[in-house]
């Protein structure tokens, strides 16, 4: 594949659906490494997106790499079901090692969205019930079922339809929290009266099979909970018999610096979603939950053909390997933190930056109109755009599109930190909507 393909970048839009095709921003890449992409225009690009949090082991980790060809030279395709091998069995025992306690039995597929489906699915045999609730602004994938409980932007589930079968209840965003009140308690109070509004008005508590949230808020825009929130939704899905589905696709493995969402906030969901980070970019997720609900999923009632693929089994077991050996989970929390305490400095200069949500290395950058605080996409798509044009690559997020997503490999050292971070403020600064500070370096 040594031809040039310039020109077919010119058909990109005829040749892939546009709704793909016309994301931003599509940059030719002929090879990846560690935190680096390589472009077709032989440029060198910093990557702060990961892959969409999912190359957590950097790009192209020789270990992964290596897993891979060992794997593909003995046994490319199962199907788990069929035939039975060593990756998927040993994947199912080192996962147990790493996930909150309780979840230990695997569903495996092939994406995010599915994995949802199978929680969903598997919830409602467990408990017999119709009803589904989420959270507004969540993104939980891109298939009918997933979609159903997918709020983070409309378009998504335009033609979409209407179940019935799917409430909605608003998520936590402490910046909307009153100047003068605690956020944790506010919330905890505002979620006990949309409660009560659900199971009063709408739904009784008993008819619900499961409440399915992502425990920190990512497509929609990158919203950390408060203190306690989560803690709430298990209670009360305690008292009603209610199982709690943690969608963990984007938070898992490593990502908010520690293995999962759940140990950072201290909640464990009876159903858990895995999929992104698991295997450094290959294709698999899983649906997980305790052997003793898998149990009361009939024989038969949910399958695959590509899930649990023995090649993407054995790119997550070194996966997992790299994390631990490499103490990436560690330094996710700890670059996650430098990077914050920068941002934030930078946030003080540049009243464009409305606020800085991050939890390890799962940073939000909002971008606002600083005359009227209102979300500002448009100039956050100037943004990114000078940030490419300067070498970095960035993502981006929120219902309008107005938070800049900063979600480097796991790897990231503080140089490149240093790097990005830099390339952002000079490009905030070009794009002439705020002082022209320099930030300090440290
Ligand atoms: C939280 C969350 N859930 C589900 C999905 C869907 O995953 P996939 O695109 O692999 O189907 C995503 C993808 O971005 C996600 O971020």
């Amino acid at each position: 594949m040594t031809d040039p393909w310039n020109h077919l970048m010119d058909h990109l839009s005829d040749l892939l659906a546009p709704s793909m095709a016309k994301d931003h921003p599509n940059l030719p890449v002929v090879k990846a490494e560690g935190c680096y992409y390589y472009g077709l225009d032989g440029r060198k690009y910093l990557d702060f997106t990961s892959g969409i949090a999912t190359a957590n082991t950097g790009h192209r980790h020789p270990k992964v790499i290596h897993a891979i060809k060992e794997a593909a030279d003995h046994l490319m395709h199962g199907p788990s079901g069929v035939i039975m091998y060593e990756s998927i069995l040993r994947l199912a025992e080192e996962l147990k090692t790493i996930l909150p306690k309780g979840l230990d039995c695997f569903f495996f597929a092939n994406s995010g969205t599915e994995a949802i489906e199978g929680a969903i699915k598997l919830a409602k045999h467990v408990t017999k019930r119709p009803y589904v609730v989420s959270f507004m602004g969540c993104f939980h994938g891109r298939s009918l079922g997933a979609l159903s409980v997918t709020t983070s932007k409309s378009k998504y589930r335009k033609f979409l339809q209407p179940t019935g079968l799917v409430y909605q209840v608003p998520y936590a965003n402490p910046t909307a929290c009153p100047v003068h009140e605690d956020p944790a308690e506010y919330f905890k109070k505002k979620l006990e009266n949309d409660f009560d509004i659900l199971f009063n008005h709408q739904v009784t508590p008993e008819e619900v099979a499961c409440m399915i949230i992502e425990p920190v808020l990512g497509e929609g825009g990158y919203i950390i909970p408060p203190k306690g929130w989560l803690e709430k939704i298990r209670e009360v899905c305690d008292q009603h018999g209610i199982l709690l589905i943690f969608d963990e696709v984007q938070t898992g493995f490593g990502r908010t610096g520690d293995w999962f969402a759940s140990q950072t906030f201290g909640v464990t969901p009876d159903i858990m979603a895995i999929a992104k980070g698991i295997a450094s970019g290959l294709p698999l997720s899983a649906t997980v939950a305790s052997k003793e609900l898998m149990e009361k999923w009939p024989i038969g009632s949910h399958g695959t053909t590509f899930g649990g693929n023995p090649i993407a089994c054995s790119a997550a077991l070194a996966t997992i390997e790299v994390l631990k050996e490499e103490n990436l989970i560690a330094n996710s929390k700890m670059m996650g933190d430098y990077a914050t305490r920068k941002l934030t400095e930078l946030k003080a200069q540049h009243p464009i930056i409305g606020s800085i949500r991050s939890v390890g290395l799962m940073i939000g950058i909002e971008i606002v109109d600083p005359d009227t605080g209102e979300p500002d996409g448009h100039t956050l798509l100037e943004i990114l755009n000078k940030c490419l044009e300067k070498g970095v690559l960035f993502y981006l997020c929120g219902n309008s599109g107005e938070v800049i997503r900063m979600i480097p490999p796991l790897t990231v050292t503080k140089k490149e930190m240093d790097t990005g971070i830099q390339v952002l403020n000079e490009a905030i600064i070009e794009v002439g909507k705020t002082a022209h500070i320099q930030p300090t370096n440290s």
